[in-house]
């Protein structure tokens, strides 16, 4: 036998798995992204940031009907949907939505914080009764983790929120859920690592492969631009690290974020990468890289279900190592093209 035809196959069966933080958008676009999630993920927390919000279990309900029907048929694939926080926001309506499962979780975006947030918190006071009635019924309050304040550097509006925001917040109602939504920092992997219970974070796919230069080294690159911004580099590792430490509060959110390219490459970018078509071949690269392929299972299939209370999916995928995946540079969708994150290196997992 001569080894060097030997062909070195890999495979990985995992628990299907589920992205626990997703923007589907709507209309035209939410047809043309809606299968690169439902291909590979089996369940999804739907973020609410449509304009004009998902605020109400009406809205979440009706929201939810739009994007079953936009499904393939042959797609099996729930979303799970989230209420928008707002300082109207009723807190009956909440727990109703809650109990009778159109919502999983509510949304907290401080005012001005990313794309579509106007709406979002600014007196935190006006939102307490909501947030107690959530924390009795167990019901997940998801961050969007960053200060507004315009005195405070881009790059430190994170680490700013856990001091100023996060932690008076928990220990103002300390049974709450917490889920830190993309966590960019290591003092975000070090808060959550430090809280005893009740708090769990969102690792997204593209901050585990870009950090700060990416976007601002040799030009702009618009298609790295996204909110929380990619930060330095010991950062991007500490995310490495939580994410395949097997530690069951760091889970799988992609914050896979669709624009069309006309609204990412311009004069002021939209914020958001698009990394629903080759999330999971990209985090197995990650995994393998770490030499922790054991470990992609919990995160992408076994912590997010179990944080939010829910069984983890019965199906599975198998993946796949060979030669480069080949995957589209772009989506064509009704609402003009999306670019697909490029990692910058090929990718050589499969999912069959
Ligand atoms: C998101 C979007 O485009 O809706 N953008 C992003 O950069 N992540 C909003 C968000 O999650 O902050
Ligand atoms: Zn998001």
């Amino acid at each position: 036998m001569c080894n060097a035809s030997v062909i070195m196959t890999q495979t990985l069966t995992l628990r299907r798995p589920d992205d626990w933080h997703l923007h589907l958008r709507d209309g035209a676009m939410l047809e043309g992204i809606l299968p690169e999630s439902a291909r590979h993920f089996a369940r999804a927390i739907v973020m609410p940031n449509l304009v004009p919000p998902v605020v109400t279990a009406a809205q979440a309900a009706a929201y939810r009907d739009r994007i079953l029907k936009a499904l393939p048929a042959s797609a099996d694939f729930t979303p799970l949907m989230t209420l928008y926080l707002t300082e109207e926001t009723d807190p009956e309506d909440v727990t109703a939505a809650f109990a009778n499962g159109i919502a999983h979780a509510v949304k907290l975006y401080p005012a001005g914080a990313t794309t579509n947030s106007a709406s979002g918190v600014r007196d935190f006071d006006r939102v307490r009764p909501v947030l107690e009635a959530m924390a009795e019924i167990g019901m997940p309050l998801c961050v969007h983790g960053e200060v507004t304040d315009p005195s405070v550097d881009i790059f430190d509006r994170e680490a700013v929120f856990i001091d100023r925001v996060l932690e008076p917040l928990r220990r103002a109602i300390p049974g709450l859920k917490v889920v830190m939504e993309h966590i960019t920092t290591q003092e975000g992997v070090a808060y959550v690592r430090s809280a005893e219970a009740g708090l769990g974070a969102t690792i997204t796919t593209h901050h585990l492969i870009i950090n700060r230069n990416h976007i601002l080294v040799g030009g702009i690159h618009p298609h790295y631009y996204c909110l929380p911004v990619a930060k330095r580099e010991l950062h991007r590792l500490a995310l490495r690290e939580a994410a395949t430490s097997g530690d069951a509060r760091f889970f799988l959110g992609t914050d896979s974020a669709p624009h069309a390219d006309a609204a990412k490459e311009s004069a002021c970018g939209c914020a958001g990468c698009f990394t629903a078509t080759n999330t999971l071949s990209i985090l197995a690269h990650v995994f393998d890289e770490m030499g922790r392929l054991d470990r992609l299972e919990g995160f992408t299939s076994l912590h997010g279900p179990a944080f939010y209370g829910l069984p983890p999916n019965d199906a599975r995928i198998t993946l796949r190592k060979g030669d480069p995946v080949a995957y589209p540079a772009k989506i064509e969708t009704g609402a003009g093209p999306v670019t697909v994150f490029d990692p910058g290196f090929p990718l050589h997992w499969h999912i069959e």
